[in-house]
């Protein structure tokens, strides 16, 4: 299901007018149709305006607020304001609050205080939900549903009475019996056999280390029951506005939900991103991110929130200089984002986010931050036509969240400095450099369309994922430490990497993690050296090609980087991947989309009759690029060819005949 009912490109920010006098409202909604506002996401902590007691609602404000955006041509993103529980939900039933792992309930004060597990809970926002399709299902601004706000942002996971007897029936039903959960979690170990579900509890504080089978049906229980939440909420939507998209926000690349299922929940990705302005690699981590949530429903997704420079709650927050909000929201729509949308529109006045900036500061429109939002509206008017235009990657990263929970046990690892999002990241950062077009997959997607994958990671790796892998015609990177065990976290028989031995030719005979600052180094065929960090293995070359040796210490001589027809096994963490992956992009005849010096990004977005190659100069210095094709650059109208110059912080948006 598409947003069908705006056209062109989403610009705005989430609305919060219950935080101003009712007579400010007419100059917001002159204010956003001057800036070529588009839609504006509302509602999202209105729970306790909207129901202030039990059942009794008023939607006047609100009726208000809708019937002003819409007579200005403004859609909503209407939340269905349940991600604060309002207080007398908290005070007559306390239990809605969660508890934490160390048994305390945590108070009322702050957001997102709710027990995701709660039946209480469930019902009083499905009960609003309720009243809020019935209420606006028919109202002309409402375009898209957003369920709840950023879901495990601040509640992952809730440890009280109510929570463990979900686990268990969400254990009973994945195990059947007792002897299925004995067996999963390998409970004879530390003499932790049960003999019945009422035995088990979530992974609350214990004396030691907590079973690590535990915490990853935990993680998986924890995800799920959000996702439930989420469910639930929809169900309602549903059944009342069949017909309006349903999203709900999330984190970029967060570990606590399995964003590969609930996409699949979603009608529309949508995300929020807050990059770093005080970190020049910061594009870089966020564009891994963008195209994750572009190759979750292998669609265009939406920005629904970052901000237009300072947030307000990192340790320093630091403003976004000259072109940074300009240039950082054209990356979206590079990545294959159909919208750019901020937190927020009006700067607050009060509360925590008083000093998080905002399209419109306090200082009014004499600002330069107001300067920024009307420039960026035009920008996105003149870009309408890349709205629903796709992105094609001959490159997939595999990433899965199991592997992400199952590292992070902790006490029960060979080492705890293997972070998938880092190894995901120097595997994409060098892909990027070179204006290569990424997708993210899941291990069991189907990937005949790549003509390369690289699996940073599988520690946790099925027979199926062993045989999906097996079965890609293309070429394979798999990087260390992958293949170690099953879905239940039992080590693969053998030993890693367990199914995927066949197809890499090699066992790994010890895991050889390296002490905090040691350098190891390793020698390529060619005599070309490099360090690895913080992991190496004893490795045992079954049938395989040795293309790199580690060449000092303990492991000299050793194989470090193999291959065996079209797979390579890297068992180690190269401070540079450039010499493995160079070679195997050639061989795998993978192009960047542009010849790009460094510091500028190179996209494609294509319809059936163009291609729109995105140039972005991320450094503070001009930049030269020399384009392929002649095209227009949508953003100033003019005919582009040859050798072509960005300013410090410029971009291009040149639109080609394809
Ligand atoms: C998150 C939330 C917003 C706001 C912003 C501030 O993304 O969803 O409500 O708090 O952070 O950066």
């Amino acid at each position: 299901m598409q947003l069908t009912r705006v056209p062109g490109l989403l610009f705005g920010g989430d609305y919060n007018p219950e935080q101003w006098p009712e007579d400010v409202w007419a100059e917001d909604v002159r204010l956003m149709s001057e800036a070529g506002v588009t839609m504006a996401t509302v509602a999202v902590f209105s729970w306790s305006r909207l129901e202030p007691r039990e059942g009794e609602y008023d939607f006047g404000w609100l009726d208000r607020v809708l019937d002003l955006l819409h007579a200005h041509g403004i859609a909503a993103d209407l939340a269905t304001a349940t991600a604060t529980p309002p207080p007398w939900l908290v005070r007559t039933h306390p239990e809605v609050q969660p508890v934490d792992a160390a048994g305390t309930r945590l108070e009322f004060g702050s957001r997102q205080g709710y027990c995701p597990s709660s039946p209480v809970f469930r019902a009083a926002t499905t009960r609003l939900a309720r009243a809020m399709a019935e209420r606006y299902a028919d109202h002309p601004a409402l375009a898209m549903w957003h369920i709840s706000n950023e879901y495990a942002d601040h509640t992952l996971e809730c440890f009280c009475d109510e929570s463990a007897r979900h686990f268990r029936a969400w254990l009973a039903d994945r195990y059947g019996d007792v002897a299925g959960l004995n067996d999963a979690w390998g409970t004879s170990c530390w003499g932790q056999h049960y003999t019945g579900f009422d035995q088990v509890a979530p992974p609350r504080k214990a004396p030691g280390p907590v079973n690590p089978a535990q915490l990853l049906d935990w993680r998986r229980f924890c995800s799920d029951a959000l996702l439930e939440c989420f469910e639930a909420e929809k169900a309602v939507l549903r059944e009342v506005t069949p017909d309006v998209p349903v999203t709900t926000n999330f984190m970029s690349i967060l570990p606590g939900l399995d964003y590969w299922t609930w996409a699949a929940a979603e009608d529309i990705v949508s995300d929020d991103a807050y990059p770093d302005p005080a970190d020049p690699a910061s594009h870089v981590a966020v564009a891994l991110s963008y195209d994750l949530m572009r190759s979750l429903k292998q669609r265009p997704w939406l920005l629904l929130e970052q901000a237009p420079s300072a947030v307000s709650w990192r340790e320093v927050n630091v403003p976004k200089p000259a072109g940074m909000m300009r240039l950082h929201s054209l990356q979206t729509l590079a990545h294959g984002a159909d919208g750019v949308m901020f937190f927020q529109w009006r700067q607050a006045r009060y509360g925590p986010e008083k000093f998080h900036s905002a399209l419109l500061p306090h200082g009014g429109t004499a600002t330069r931050g107001w300067q920024d939002t009307v420039g960026l509206g035009r920008d996105l008017a003149n870009l309408a036509e890349i709205a629903g235009t796709r992105t094609t990657a001959d490159v997939a990263l595999v990433f899965d969240w199991n592997s992400w929970w199952g590292l992070a046990a902790p006490e029960s690892m060979p080492s705890n400095r293997l972070d998938l999002r880092a190894m995901l990241q120097a595997w994409y950062a060098p892909l990027h450099e070179r204006g290569i077009a990424v997708d993210l997959a899941p291990p069991g997607r189907d990937l005949s369309s790549y003509k390369a994958v690289i699996v940073p990671n599988l520690y946790l790796c099925t027979d199926e994922q062993a045989k999906n892998l097996g079965n890609f015609a293309g070429r394979l990177i798999v990087g260390p430490f992958s293949g170690v065990v099953d879905e239940a976290d039992r080590v693969h028989p053998g030993g890693a990497p367990g199914p995927l031995r066949d197809l890499l030719g090699v066992s790994v005979d010890e895991f050889w993690p390296l002490a905090p600052g040691t350098a190891q180094r390793v020698r390529f065929a060619d005599g070309a050296t490099g360090n690895v960090h913080d992991w190496a293995e004893w490795l045992r070359v079954d049938d395989a090609e040795v293309l790199a040796r580690y060449d000092d210490g303990d492991l000299a001589g050793r194989p470090a980087v193999t291959r065996r027809g079209r797979a390579t096994y890297v068992s180690c963490l190269p401070d540079d991947v450039r010499p493995i992956l160079d070679p195997f992009l050639a061989a795998a005849g993978v192009e960047p989309v542009a010849d790009v010096p460094a510091g500028v990004e190179a996209c494609r977005r294509e319809s059936a009759d163009h291609a729109y190659l995105f140039l972005l100069n991320h450094g503070t210095a001009a930049a030269d690029v020399t384009l392929r094709r002649p095209g227009t650059d949508l953003l100033t109208g003019r005919a582009l060819e040859g050798r072509t110059t960005l300013g410090p912080r410029d971009a291009v948006v040149l639109r080609t005949a394809r």
